[in-house]
């Protein structure tokens, strides 16, 4: 992998061509400075400073979807042609800006499918058998004292709904299919062929189903779309859990309703404002709190390095991108 030197462009280009916005996986950091010489972009005063001195020379941002790049960012870096995503979400890009200034868009999807698929069904059984608390209550030496835990609920047959059946919730859906779970879903529009029961609304979804597993992608289409309505349709003995963006669900709303016993439980890896995490789940034994952990395993943290660099290097050589959510403009491909 040879990056291509950009002849055209003046003085900097060369070293500034590639800029990292925002950490990244350590290896990932390490091959960018290594191979590409990508500097990265200075928080606080240094910024303006770096931008208006390399802004024009970068051709590509490398970022994820917990910095993304704003329109502001994008204004001020005349010469990009692709912001590079490591990670499925892009949330905190401004897609819609990105789209009208020809700027392409690349993620990492289908390498983490499996893995956020295997989070949201661990989620699922330990919610609703409780194992985490479970487990507390062995540690804290209560077993010999208290006897027995309280009683749970059964997951195999329960009813399922899950709000985006898109790859992730699809492979959630197949899963839980084996345990011979209801499925049910609510997509903006019915998945043509989709074996499982389509429901209009995600209110209509919850008032149906046991657990509501959120797969949503995040962005202001979907932001709240889990909403007061929708938890309390889904009721006190309804789980849920959201292996998508905090934004979707309204996190004020989801404590409130729990904290009065009008939902059974919840299980999330994504909050509202990570890392920080509402201090009245903290005290909930009958919430699993998990840090935005769902793709992190070795296997799937490695692949979507490897996709990164595919999709960065692809575009210096070709200006295509391998795995576009919005495909670079031909004047800016260069
Ligand atoms: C993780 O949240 C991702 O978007 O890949
Ligand atoms: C993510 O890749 C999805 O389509 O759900």
């Amino acid at each position: 992998m040879t990056p291509e030197v950009d002849g055209g462009q003046a003085d900097s280009s060369t070293t500034n061509s590639v800029l990292r916005v925002g950490p990244l996986k350590p290896s990932l950091e390490e091959t960018l400075t290594a191979t590409y010489g990508a500097e990265r972009l200075p928080d606080g005063a240094a910024r303006a400073s770096f931008l208006s001195e390399h802004g024009g020379g970068v051709r590509v941002v490398v970022t994820s979807g917990r910095t993304g790049v704003d329109a502001e960012l994008m204004d001020q870096l005349p010469g990009l042609g692709a912001i590079v995503h490591f990670g499925v979400g892009y949330d905190t890009t401004d897609v819609d800006r990105a789209t009208e200034l020809g700027i392409g868009v690349s993620n990492t999807p289908d390498v983490l499918t499996d893995c956020v698929a295997d989070t949201a069904v661990g989620l699922v059984l330990d919610t609703m058998r409780g194992f985490t608390a479970a487990d507390r209550f062995v540690r804290a030496g209560r077993w010999p004292v208290e006897g027995n835990v309280p009683l749970t609920r059964k997951v195999s047959g329960a009813a399922v709904g899950i709000l985006g059946l898109g790859r992730i919730g699809s492979a959630i859906a197949h899963r839980l299919n084996a345990f011979g779970c209801r499925i049910a879903y609510h997509n903006r529009r019915e998945v043509a062929g989709s074996p499982y029961r389509y429901a209009e609304s995600p209110a209509e979804l919850a008032a149906t189903v046991d657990v509501l597993i959120v797969a949503a992608a995040g962005g202001s289409a979907t932001r709240h779309l889990v909403d007061r309505d929708v938890l309390e349709s889904l009721g006190p003995n309804g789980f849920l859990v959201n292996v998508a963006r905090g934004s979707v669900v309204d996190e004020a709303a989801l404590v409130e309703l729990l904290a009065a016993g009008r939902l059974a439980g919840a299980g999330l890896d994504v909050f509202a404002r990570e890392p920080q995490v509402p201090a009245e789940l903290i005290e909930m034994d009958n919430v699993v709190l998990l840090p935005h952990l769902a793709s992190g395993t070795v296997e799937t943290r490695a692949a979507m390095e490897a996709l990164t660099l595919e999709n960065l290097d692809t575009f210096l050589r070709t200006g295509d991108l391998v795995t576009p959510v919005v495909s670079p403009a031909p004047a800016r491909r260069r």
